[in-house]
């Protein structure tokens, strides 16, 4: 039956800072930067992607990674994470101080070349710069298959093609790979296609979903992988994000609604949500604009006066 098989707590993976921000088009101040990441913190978030060390010529937005890491009050029990294209952004990223790095790559050959200029091929050569470097240091290694439910330049993609880009990065050491549906176009009946087959061959620990929330389909997928077992979801506070080089990849999927239906099912997070919605606020101070999350908008809860 639906929802026999819920889980008693997920982590969530928060992705506000970088997801969240890389597609903004004016230039947020690092110190605006920092005081998102530090009310995202105080909302209880653990595990926070903190910044993105890929050229600036590429990502204007994302340039003030280092000073982002230096200016950032650090909790001792959060994992802050940064993006990681290839061997200098390792080292970047090592310079930095997070103790996480997270390589990207595309199930879909076009997606990937516009988005990191080299074949998915190309891509994995690259990650040996990364990942075993990475993990000899020390570091904590994600790895991210975007455009797995649909690419915005090939339109269907093939799930096999995906499968074996996951198990290549968890082989050379990735301790989980997030499944990205880049622009959101996934849906429930699809979603359960695809993890029927990534579960045949991944432990169900080592998967998270990256879903953003195009077209208000995000959490109809998370309750599918939570019917399925998985128990790590990426999500941005207030729905804020968007690749550059994926057209038409509107916000993540967002936090607070994530943590509003998962509290309402009993399932903890160890985020206190009236703070996170503090946290989304700073969010839209931070982007001078408003921001799409329903939770954001409608409130934690309000009652009729
Ligand atoms: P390239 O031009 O092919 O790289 O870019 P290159 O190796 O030929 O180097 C060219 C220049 O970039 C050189 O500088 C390098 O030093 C510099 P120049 O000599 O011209 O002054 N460079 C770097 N600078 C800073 N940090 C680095 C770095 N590497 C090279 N690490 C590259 C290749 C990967 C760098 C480029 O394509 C790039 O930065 N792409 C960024 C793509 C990106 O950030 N996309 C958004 C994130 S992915 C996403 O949002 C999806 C996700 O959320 C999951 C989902 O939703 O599915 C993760
Ligand atoms: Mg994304």
């Amino acid at each position: 039956m639906l929802f026999d098989n819920l889980p008693q707590a997920v982590s969530i993976y928060e992705v506000s800072p970088r997801d969240g921000l890389q597609n903004e088009g004016a230039q947020v101040p690092t110190h605006a930067k920092v005081r998102l990441i530090e009310a995202l913190a105080a909302a209880g978030l653990k595990r926070i992607e903190v910044a993105s060390f890929v050229s600036a010529k590429w990502v204007p937005q994302m340039g003030d990674g280092e000073q982002v890491c230096t200016m950032m009050d650090r909790e001792e029990d959060i994992i802050y994470s940064a993006l990681c294209p290839n061997a200098y952004g390792l080292r970047r990223a090592q310079q930095a101080g997070v103790e996480e790095v997270a390589v990207f790559i595309s199930a879909s050959e076009t997606h990937n070349r516009k988005n990191v200029n080299k074949t998915i091929t190309q891509t994995l050569d690259a990650f040996e710069g990364v990942i075993e470097p990475a993990v000899r240091a020390g570091l904590r290694v994600r790895g991210y298959v975007s455009t797995l439910w649909g690419c915005p330049y090939e339109g269907d993609v093939d799930p096999e093609a995906g499968l074996r880009i996951a198990k290549h990065l968890l082989d050379r050491g990735c301790y989980q790979v997030s499944l990205g549906d880049t622009i959101g176009v996934g849906t429930p009946v699809q979603t359960r296609k695809l993890l029927e087959l990534f579960l045949e061959h991944i432990p169900k620990e080592k998967i998270a979903l990256h879903l953003h929330d195009t077209r208000g389909t995000a959490l109809a997928n998370v309750l599918v992988g939570l019917e399925m077992g998985i128990t790590t979801f990426d999500a941005s506070v207030g729905g804020l994000g968007g690749c550059p080089y994926a057209p038409g990849a509107a916000g993540n999927l967002a936090t607070e609604d994530l943590v509003y239906t998962l509290h309402g099912m009993g399932i903890e997070t160890g985020v206190d949500l009236a703070k996170l919605w503090e946290a989304g606020q700073v969010a839209e101070a931070v982007c001078g604009r408003d921001l799409p999350g329903k939770v954001h908008q409608a409130g934690v809860r309000s009652l009729a006066k």
